[in-house]
């Protein structure tokens, strides 16, 4: 689905069916608890068979996850998933080491499930999927907040249906790696930024979503979507005072020009602000003014980067940087790309 990059130790499955009778499959891959669970399951047969569905996907998602990652290999009787208070899906298996557990995430809609497993202690992940060929009367009112619907109207008309559906998503995968769900409210999951070249999406949390998590204050979370024939999917990796997904060269460049317009808002230039813009000869920065957008810039990117010395080698060259070079710098400072295994990044 290209949701997950290769680089993070996260295995994602996807099942559109089961592989024999579902009775038959339960008796086959449900532990103890979880044959309890569905033995007394009082919910129509699309639900329980999506149920199963889902823990095929995220027994598949966590069994080649320990394979992979720690040589270890369990059947899928072995691995259970228990939901916690809040239903979001734990991961038991015997001899697992205590705060070691995978994080995972489930998700189904029309027949199909899709699960996510990251083995980073303290790792956070949601994931979510909608099918387009369902019919939704007008949800937009509620779902989203007018600030976001805009977003949605500055789209061209034939994205505007697969966006909504990307951004409900996107919130609906950010609940989920919260362990909350949407129980904060859909209005307190706040998408500010489509990347609809990438695909990604910004969200900052608001309301009681921040009251219950104000450690995200001023934090953006990016989640990666995607489009798979008349499906949508969202999925984030996310560590507290970590970026799990690392954005493409594309991305930081379209986010720095996104800063540049909101520092310089009222700042009067007659050309808009390019790649090619030089930040002291042309757009009038100050040393101050640069220091402040290298601040955000961490911030964002939540990984500390050089960017005292890189100011001081400008000055002693006396040379001028470009929007273009400080978008390499960073793309370089923000390590290795997708492919390479590279460790979680954290702010000092
Ligand atoms: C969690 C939630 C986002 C799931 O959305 P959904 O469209 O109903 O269902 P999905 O297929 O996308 O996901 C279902 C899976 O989410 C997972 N899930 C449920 N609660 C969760 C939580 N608090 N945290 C993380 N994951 C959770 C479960 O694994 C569930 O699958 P399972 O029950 O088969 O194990 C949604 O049910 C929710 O927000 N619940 C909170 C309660 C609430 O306030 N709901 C009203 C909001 S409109």
């Amino acid at each position: 689905m290209g949701l997950v990059p290769e680089s993070a130790r996260a295995v994602c499955s996807r099942l559109d069916s089961f592989s024999c009778e579902p009775n038959l499959l339960a008796d086959l891959i449900l532990g103890p608890g979880e044959r309890q669970q569905w033995m007394s399951m009082h919910a129509v047969q699309k639900r329980r068979h999506e149920w199963l569905l889902g823990r095929c996907a995220a027994k598949d998602a966590v069994r080649r996850l320990l394979e992979k990652h720690l040589n270890l290999q369990l059947s899928p009787r072995e691995i259970e998933i228990v939901p916690d208070s809040y239903g979001c899906p734990r991961v038991q298996y015997a001899g697992i080491e205590p705060g070691a557990q995978p994080a995972l995430s489930i998700a189904h809609s029309q027949g199909v499930a899709v699960a996510l497993a990251a083995l980073v202690p303290g790792l956070m992940v949601g994931i979510d999927l909608e099918s387009l060929s369902r019919r939704r009367e007008n949800y937009e009112a509620i779902a989203f907040h007018p600030d976001e619907r805009s977003l949605l109207d500055a789209l061209p008309w034939d994205l505007r249906e697969e966006w909504a559906l990307r951004m409900w998503c996107a919130k609906e995968a950010a609940g989920k790696a919260l362990g909350r769900g949407l129980s904060a409210g859909l209005l307190a999951f706040h998408i500010v930024r489509l990347n609809t070249a990438g695909g990604s999406i910004e969200l900052q949390l608001r309301g009681s979503a921040l009251e219950q998590f104000p450690w995200f204050q001023d934090r953006m979370l990016t989640i990666n979507t995607a489009r798979e024939s008349n499906f949508v999917f969202s999925a984030i990796i996310y560590q507290q005072g970590a970026v799990r997904m690392r954005p493409s060269r594309q991305e930081i460049l379209d986010y720095l020009l996104h800063k540049m317009s909101e520092l310089t808002a009222d700042w009067d230039y007659p050309d808009p602000v390019s790649p090619e813009s030089r930040l002291f000869g042309e757009l009038g920065f100050e040393s101050l003014d640069a220091v402040v957008l290298c601040t955000a810039i961490q911030e964002h990117y939540q990984t500390p980067m050089p960017f005292a010395e890189l100011l001081a080698e400008i000055g002693q060259q006396q040379r001028d940087l470009s929007i273009a070079e400080l978008t390499d710098f960073v793309d370089t400072h923000l390590g290795p790309p997708a492919g390479a295994d590279h460790a979680t990044r954290r702010i000092q």
